[in-house]
C-alpha cells in the first residue's frame, strides 16, 4: 500500500508550511545529537528536502547525509532544493524505511519527520533504524500528533470533524495515527536511552498558516472518498468551513509534534535483532 497524501505541488506547499513551523524545533533538537560535523547522517523519508538542507550543513564538507523516499518525485524535489543551495554532500535513494538493511553504513545520527504515521509497520520502521544507529549514535524521531481535535480555540466542529475522517483513513489504511506519543516506549523499549522528548505546538498565526487544516483535507479527500469515509459533497463542505475558519482574526489555531531524540549505547545490540 502506497503514501495515501498526494506529493504533487499543493502537498508541497502544505508541506512548505509545516516544515516553517516546526524548522526552528527540529534544527535545535539536530544540534543536540552530539558533534555531527564530519559524520555520516540518515535521513528517512526526506520529502522536499526542507531537514535534508540543514542536515548537509550539519554534517559540512567532509561528512555525508544519505537521504532516503520512496516517492521518486520528492526525490527529485530534494535533490533540486540541495543542488540549489550549493550542497554537494548528500547522496539519494529510492527506497523504503521498512528495507534500511541494504545500507553498507551504521549512520551517528538517523533522522526521520512526518513518516511514521505513513507507514504500515511502523514498529517494523523503527526497529529498522536503530538497527542503522551506529554505537553512541542517535535516533531522532519527529511525529505530528493527530491524536485528538483539541487544536482550535474557540472549539470548531469542523475542525473536530476533520480531525475525525482524519483518524478514519489513517486506520482504514492500517496507519497507527498513535505512534507519535507510542514512539517514545517503542524506542526505549529497543534499549535505547532516551536523551530529550519534545511536544512543541506552533500557532497558526496568518491566514495561509490556518489554510494548513484545509490544505490537508483536499490532500487527503480523493483517499477518503475512495475509503468510503466521506462523500464527495461533504467533503467540500467541510473544506469550505475549514476555509472560512482561516479567515477568522478571533480564531487561534496550533499544529502540534512529538519528537524524541535517543542514544544508542554499545550494549544495545541485543535488544534490537531483526524480527
Ligand atoms: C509528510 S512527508 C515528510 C517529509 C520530510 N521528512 C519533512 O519533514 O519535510 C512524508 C514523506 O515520507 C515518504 N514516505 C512515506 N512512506 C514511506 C516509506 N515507506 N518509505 C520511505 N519514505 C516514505 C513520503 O514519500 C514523503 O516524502
Amino acid at each position: 500500500m502506497g503514501y495515501i497524501i498526494k506529493t504533487d505541488d499543493s502537498a508541497r506547499l502544505r508541506l512548505g508550511i509545516q516544515s516553517r513551523l516546526y524548522e526552528q524545533s527540529s534544527v535545535d533538537l539536530i544540534s543536540r545529537a552530539g558533534t555531527l560535523r564530519g559524520r555520516k547522517i540518515l535521513e528517512v523519508g526526506c520529502g522536499s528536502g526542507a531537514m535534508t538542507l540543514h542536515l548537509a550543513r550539519a554534517a559540512g564538507p567532509q561528512g555525508t547525509v544519505t537521504a532516503i523516499d520512496n516517492s521518486p518525485a520528492q526525490l527529485d524535489a530534494s535533490r533540486e532544493l540541495v543542488t540549489e543551495n550549493g550542497f554537494e554532500n548528500v547522496n539519494f535513494f529510492e527506497g523504503d524505511i521498512n528495507c534500511l538493511d541494504h545500507l553498507d553504513n551504521l549512520y551517528d545520527l538517523v533522522y526521520c519527520r512526518m513518516v511514521l504515521h505513513h507507514v504500515a509497520d511502523a514498529d517494523h520502521a523503527i526497529r529498522e533504524m536503530v538497527r542503522s544507529v551506529c554505537p553512541d549514535g542517535y535516533l531522532l524521531c519527529e511525529e505530528p500528533v493527530i491524536h485528538d481535535g483539541s487544536f482550535c480555540f474557540p472549539p470548531s466542529e469542523a475542525i473536530d470533524e476533520f480531525i475525525r475522517i482524519l483518524r478514519s483513513c489513517f486506520s482504514v489504511n492500517g496507519r497507527d495515527y498513535n505512534i507519535a506519543f507510542r514512539m517514545e516506549s517503542v524506542i526505549r523499549n529497543l534499549g535505547l536511552q532516551i536523551e530529550h522528548s519534545r511536544l512543541h505546538h506552533p500557532l497558526l498565526n496568518s491566514r495561509q498558516d490556518k489554510l494548513l487544516y484545509a490544505m490537508s483535507l483536499s490532500d487527503l479527500a480523493p483517499q477518503m472518498i475512495k475509503n468510503g469515509i466521506v462523500d464527495p459533497s461533504s467533503a467540500s463542505e467541510l473544506h469550505e468551513k475549514l476555509v472560512h475558519l482561516s479567515n477568522s482574526e478571533t480564531t487561534m489555531t496550533w499544529a502540534r509534534m512529538h519528537s524524541v531524540l535517543a542514544r544508542k549505547s554499545n550494549g544495545t545490540e541485543r535488544h534490537y535483532s531483526k524480527a
